[in-house]
C-alpha cells in the first residue's frame, strides 16, 4: 500500500496535495504502476470503473501529456487518450513532429469517473500523489496539462482554462525542488467540440511554444 499523508493546503490552492511516502516503493515507472494497480478500484465513488488507466509512453520522454481522467474507451482499453479525444492527441502529437510511443500519457484521474461526470476534489486528492511520483520519475523537460482539471492542479490555481492557457507556467514539486514547465492548454474533446479556426489556431500556439521549449 502506498503510505499517503497529507501536506498544509494553501487556501488558493485548486486540491489538495498529498505526498507519498517513497520509502516504501521501488523507484522505477512500473513500480508505481504496479503500486496503483494494487490500491484500484481506489474508492467507492470510482468502483464503476472497470479498469486501472495509469499511463503510456515513453518513461524517459521529455514531454508528457497530462488530461483529466479516463473515459469509456480508455475504461474498455485500460490505456489513456485512445477514444476521439485521444485520436485528436494523436494527430497534435504528430503535428509536432512526434510519435505517439515518443511522448509519455496520462490523466490525473487513473480511473473513470461513472457517466464521465467532472472528477471529485476526494478522487482528485488521492490521484495526486500517484500523478506527482509518475512526473518526478519521468522528469520530462515540459509537462502540457490539457484542460481545466490538470492545469489547475499542477498549476495550483483556480483560474480557468481559457485564462490559464498558452502561457507557460511551472509545476513545483512540493517534495523537493524539481521544477517543470507547465503549458496550459485546451483539452482535445473541447477542441473537437469546438473546432474553430480560432481554437485551434491557439492550440497550436501553445504547441508551438513546447516545441519551441524542447528545441532548447
Ligand atoms: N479524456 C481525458 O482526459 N483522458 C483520457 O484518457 C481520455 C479522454
Amino acid at each position: 500500500m502506498l503510505g499517503v499523508s497529507c501536506m498544509p493546503l494553501p487556501s488558493e490552492c485548486a486540491a489538495p496535495v498529498e505526498t507519498i511516502s517513497s520509502t516504501v516503493l521501488g523507484d522505477s515507472l512500473d513500480d508505481l504502476q504496479r503500486e496503483v494497480e494494487a490500491a484500484f478500484p481506489f474508492s467507492e465513488s470510482l468502483s464503476a470503473a472497470t479498469a486501472c488507466v495509469f499511463g503510456e509512453g515513453d518513461p524517459n520522454s521529455s514531454l508528457v501529456f497530462v488530461g483529466e481522467a479516463p473515459g469509456a474507451d480508455e475504461d474498455r482499453q485500460g490505456r489513456p487518450f485512445v477514444g476521439p479525444a485521444g485520436r485528436k492527441l494523436d494527430e497534435i502529437i504528430k503535428a509536432m513532429g512526434l510519435e505517439r510511443e515518443e511522448v509519455y500519457i496520462c490523466n490525473v484521474l487513473k480511473a473513470r469517473p461513472p457517466g464521465n461526470r467532472n472528477p471529485l476534489p476526494d478522487e482528485v486528492a488521492q490521484a495526486t500523489p500517484w500523478l506527482y511520483e509518475q512526473l518526478r520519475r519521468i522528469r520530462p523537460s515540459v509537462i502540457v496539462a490539457l484542460g481545466g482539471p490538470a492545469s489547475k492542479l499542477l498549476l495550483q490555481t483556480h483560474d480557468g482554462i481559457t485564462r490559464l492557457r498558452g502561457h507557460m507556467g511551472v509545476w513545483q514539486d512540493p517534495e523537493g525542488d524539481l521544477e517543470i514547465p507547465v503549458m496550459p492548454t485546451f483539452h482535445p474533446a473541447f477542441l473537437l467540440r469546438n473546432y474553430t479556426a480560432e481554437v485551434r489556431g491557439q492550440m497550436w500556439q501553445d504547441m508551438q511554444a513546447v516545441m519551441a521549449l524542447l528545441a532548447h
